[in-house]
């Protein structure tokens, strides 16, 4: 029994030395003390030991449960403390610095987008949107694309299904907008657009400015007054503006618009951004065609007009230098957190 009784204090004494937190604790006062603890147990055997070897026997047992409860309220103390301790250091402190919530910002191409949408609301344009899935007639025929002309193959289009599209172009806005409204008209319609096209240049989707300006006698001068205005806001007062021939169903005459390079303003040879042309293709434009006002009413001996189309990613590459449009859309933050 003696040898029992020391085994216990032992281990106990140990396990106690190892401490732990309150409920382990209490867990070694179960294990040694409680009712069907080790020292309980032994203590029940007391019956069994020789009557004149009980006193001794007695006096060993309380001396070690005297000592295994000294242990458990040092144990417990320290077990105490250092939950104390810790809510010490959690302690609030309204001196430290805030911690600096992380923003957002505008996407680059929806920057470039509002900075276009800007400069033309300042000229008294209002904006106007159209549906992405499209018909035939809005997107084409009353464009003046006719049935089977060649000009339809050059907007690579998808197909939705019956006579559904997604619109290749923003100029199917112009359609709709001259369908509920009289001049005069100022109007851009910014949106996406779709072409069956994939390149470092192309996306498939992509983002377009419309803009037309319906009235009696607008003019190619008004073409040219509006655009060289808004360009030279985007890019700077100092930039050149150039219109050449081209050719748009919707459109007659129809034009291209250059601006002169901002780089290099055609002294460089091998200038990367106009390679050494000294100029950049920023838009397609023209006179709004008779047969478009016809196919909503207006009658093109009264009302005259201009229309322009512009992508905002190739002005957004060129603004920023950016060499591969996919960039945009692959939503990579370290390219996204440069703009
Ligand atoms: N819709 C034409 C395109 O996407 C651009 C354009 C718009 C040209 C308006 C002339 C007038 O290529």
């Amino acid at each position: 029994m003696k040898d029992a009784l020391e085994q216990i204090r032992a281990s106990a004494l140990a396990s106690l030395a190892a401490g732990g937190d309150e409920a382990a604790i209490e867990g070694l006062r179960v294990r040694y003390l409680g009712r069907k603890g080790e020292l309980t147990t032994v203590m029940r055997q007391m019956r069994d030991v020789p009557p004149d070897e009980r006193p001794a026997m007695g006096a060993l047992l309380n001396q070690i449960k005297d000592e295994i409860e000294a242990r458990l309220g040092d144990a417990l103390a320290l077990a105490r403390s250092g939950v104390r301790a810790t809510r010490a250091a959690e302690r609030l402190d309204v001196t430290e610095p805030g911690r600096r919530p992380v923003l957002g910002r505008l996407h680059p191409l929806v920057q470039t987008m509002d900075e276009i949408v800007d400069v033309f609301r300042s000229l008294g344009f209002s904006v106007a949107e159209g549906p992405e899935i499209e018909d035939d007639y809005h997107n084409f025929e009353a464009l003046n694309f006719p049935p089977d002309h060649p000009a339809r193959d050059m907007q690579d289009t998808f197909f939705v299904s019956g006579d559904l599209v997604l619109r290749t172009h923003t100029s199917p806005v112009q359609i709709r907008v001259m369908e509920t409204q009289r001049p005069p008209l100022r109007v851009i319609a910014p949106g996406a657009v779709y072409r069956h096209d994939s390149d470092t240049t192309h996306s498939p989707m992509f983002t377009q400015i419309e803009g037309f300006m319906v009235d009696k006698r607008i003019t190619l001068g008004d073409l040219k007054g509006v655009l060289t205005y808004a360009l030279q806001a985007v890019f700077g007062s100092a930039t050149a503006v150039r219109i050449r021939p081209s050719f748009f169903p919707f459109t007659e005459p129809s034009a291209e618009v250059d601006i002169g390079c901002f780089n290099c303003s055609g002294r460089e040879r091998s200038c990367r951004i106009c390679k050494g042309s000294g100029w950049l293709e920023i838009l397609g434009a023209g006179m709004i065609d008779p047969n478009v006002f016809r196919a909503v009413g207006y009658d093109p001996e009264e009302v005259s007009g201009f229309a322009f189309g512009m992508g905002i990613e190739r002005i957004a590459m060129l603004k920023h230098q950016i060499d591969d449009i996919r960039l945009f859309f692959t939503n990579d933050v370290r390219f996204l957190r440069q703009f």
